[in-house]
């Protein structure tokens, strides 16, 4: 190989890895802010609508690996901060593809890193001036942050009724209000068809979708509930699979009857004896869970039942309901009963649901979220958009910061490393204005996307920001220039940095890439 041909090389491989993350970059644009489109995505499973960036990314076969990198970065703001999954693809890729005309100068790509790391540490400290602080008592507030977070989805029009349970649920899942932290698997999001999302509803306590045996119809509702989590199975001595019992006269099939039913008789009457009055019994592999003649005496003995849950379910419900699980009935107490003091069963279209409220705080820092749509396909969507909502107030959580959106913040940056730049001479002029035009790419996208002149917004934003007027930006909504802390248009903090590291550190990551190996 020739010294010209590793060359070739060297820079084919940069071009195309600018090429590939620029075009992703371009083809995620249209979904971007409130006016941001929908795909519809078809899938082995079916098909989806979403415009949020990790979901579009996750869904479409991608073989490039530069491309494959970029959706890894929007999964990791998504797990960092739940938001701004877009912005990253959005930026990773601009920072990438307009480096293109750097390289083609002649710039070598350690001084762009270089210029890049420096323009980074200017534009944290112009987020860290203009970040203000958040308090979690002020309710308005936080919601007017999902509010903004939940603008560009489909199911923004209720946004009305899904921003306070998403408030509500996590606050209310906090130990205190000094904690840094929230598991959003504290929330359990349970989906329903029928009615629409405005009758999306907050329950205080725990929902599972399974049910009661019954011998009659009509609803269950116990008041004082004492629950045993039961893990052994109520059913006769021979029903394994694998056993087998060889009766030689019909005397001893009666004893082996009359055994059997002793036998049941003595475990309902130990469970009666314990106090319990709803019983929940784990499914069984090698045995039914429970016979037909122990649920027969346990309804007499007026103790309820939800037998065949799986072990998943039975670790979540004796968590939340603060059972210990029994394990052979000589072992079971009232000590490991867990006290509800309301279960009720609610009927919906596609079944029913069992409901366990006013459970006793000490143990139960868990809620449920039920959803309501028309239609599977917009109770996923749903699903999706509330758990943003809950990953953006936990960012809140970790990071009691706010920022202005509608592409503020960006315009502040680009303004002041324009400053900057004047006292730069030679490559760093080049760089800088590299870095500040990539960054200008989330208002300019925003106003194309809202039908606006994105160049005449953009140099309007600068004028007002020159001026002083650092809060300015764009409402996408109204289409027209505002402050965007009047107008409530407002994101967390981690959101916006976790976006802005992710995106340089991919760029730079890129730069490092000489050349591309297939072994
Ligand atoms: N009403 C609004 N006016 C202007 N910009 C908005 C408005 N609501 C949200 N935004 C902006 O939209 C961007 C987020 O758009 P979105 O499609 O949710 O992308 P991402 O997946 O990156 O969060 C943010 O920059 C946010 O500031
Ligand atoms: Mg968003």
């Amino acid at each position: 190989m020739t010294f010209d041909t590793i060359l070739l090389n060297k820079y084919n491989t940069f071009f195309t890895n600018c090429i590939v993350a620029g075009g992703l970059s371009d083809s995620i644009k249209t979904s971007f802010g409130p006016h941001g489109m929908d795909k519809m995505i078809q899938n082995e499973k079916g098909y989806l609508i979403t415009n949020d960036g990790a979901t579009i990314l996750k869904s479409i076969k991608i073989d490039h690996p530069v491309a494959k990198i970029l959706v890894n970065l929007s999964k990791t703001q998504d797990i960092e901060a739940g938001d701004g999954t877009t912005s990253v693809v959005l930026l990773g890729g601009k920072f990438l593809s307009n480096s293109v005309s750097l390289i083609k100068n002649g710039i070598k790509v350690m001084d762009i890193s270089n210029s890049f790391k420096h323009s980074l540490k200017i534009s944290k400290k112009i987020i860290a001036i203009m970040s203000m602080n958040i308090n979690l008592n002020n309710k308005s507030f936080l919601k007017d942050i999902v509010h903004v977070a939940l603008e560009s989805k489909l199911v923004s029009t209720y946004s009305k009724s899904i921003c306070p349970i998403s408030v509500d649920s996590i606050i209310s899942i906090m130990n205190n209000q000094d904690s840094h932290d929230v598991d959003i698997k504290n929330i359990r999001i349970i989906k329903k068809i029928g009615k629409n999302l405005s009758s999306i509803e907050l329950i205080n306590g725990i929902v599972t979708d399974y049910t009661f045996y019954k011998k009659f119809n009509g609803t269950i509702k116990l008041e004082y509930a004492k629950i045993a989590i039961i893990q052994f199975s109520i059913s006769n001595l021979s029903t394994d699979l694998d056993n087998s019992i060889i009766l030689r006269s019909y005397s001893s099939m009666d004893k082996l009857i009359r055994e059997e039913k002793k036998h049941i008789l003595s475990i309902c009457n130990k469970i009666k004896s314990s106090g319990c009055n709803l019983i929940i019994i784990q499914k069984s592999i090698m045995k039914e869970s429970i016979s037909m003649e122990a649920l027969e005496i346990l309804s007499n003995m007026k103790i309820l039942v939800i037998k065949d849950v799986e072990r998943d379910e039975i670790s979540y419900l004796s968590e939340s309901l603060g059972c210990i699980p029994i394990v052979d009935i000589e072992s079971i107490s009232e000590k490991k009963l867990g006290i509800v003091r309301l279960v009720e069963e609610k009927f919906f279209e596609d079944g029913s649901l069992i409901f366990f409220k006013k459970i006793s705080i000490s143990y139960c820092l868990r809620n449920t979220i039920l959803v309501r749509a028309s239609n599977a396909v917009l109770l996923d969507e749903a699903e999706r958009s509330l758990i943003d909502a809950l990953s953006v107030m936990r960012s809140i959580i970790r990071r009691r910061y706010f920022i202005p959106g509608g592409g503020t913040v960006e315009i502040e940056i680009s303004s002041c490393l324009n400053q900057f730049q004047k006292t730069l001479t030679g490559i760093d002029v080049m760089c800088v204005e590299s870095f500040r035009r990539t960054i200008e790419t989330i208002p300019y996208v925003l106003s194309e996307n809202s039908g606006m002149e994105p160049i005449q917004i953009i140099s309007k934003l600068k004028e007002f920001h020159k001026n002083g007027k650092k809060f300015y930006g764009i409402d996408a909504r109204k289409n027209k220039i505002v402050n965007a802390l009047d107008s409530r248009i407002i994101s967390p903090l981690l959101v916006f940095t976790s976006m802005l590291n992710l995106s340089i550190e991919f760029a730079i990551q890129m730069f490092k890439i000489d050349e591309f190996l297939i072994i």
